[in-house]
């Protein structure tokens, strides 16, 4: 019986937390953009511009303002950075920035 109402708030716990990924990025590997994040120097350059940890350049009241805008843009940089990411790479990515600074639902 305790076994069971274990389980029950385990998937109440999976299913809340789900529901803060919007569906664009369901099923992303958040471990892999997080590493991809630090491999590609992502931080480096973006320090550069705005200073700090780099971070202040994710502004999720700017012009990328939706999930896919902001996989638009982690896509823009793919291409302009000539990195060569896979698609699902690129989702992994932008779903890690979305939990961390933009915060999409
Ligand atoms: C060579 C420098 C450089 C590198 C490397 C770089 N960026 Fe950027 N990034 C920029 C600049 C400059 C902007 C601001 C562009 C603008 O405001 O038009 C930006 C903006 C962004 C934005 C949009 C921020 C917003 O809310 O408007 C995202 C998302 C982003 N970068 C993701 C990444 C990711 C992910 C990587 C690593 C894979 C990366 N960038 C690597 C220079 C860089």
């Amino acid at each position: 019986m305790n076994k069971f109402l274990s389980l029950g708030v385990l998937l109440l716990a999976v299913a809340l937390a789900r529901a803060e990924i919007p569906a664009l990025y369901a099923g992303a590997d958040l471990a892999l953009g997080a590493r991809l994040i630090a491999e590609h120097k992502c931080a480096a350059c973006h320090q550069q511009k705005v200073g700090g940890d780099g971070s202040a350049i994710f502004r999720p009241a700017g012009r990328i303002n939706t999930p896919g805008l902001l996989r638009g843009m982690v896509e823009q940089c793919n291409t302009e950075l000539n990195l060569a990411l896979f698609p699902e790479e690129v989702t992994s990515i932008a779903a890690v920035l979305n939990r961390d600074y933009y915060r999409f639902k």
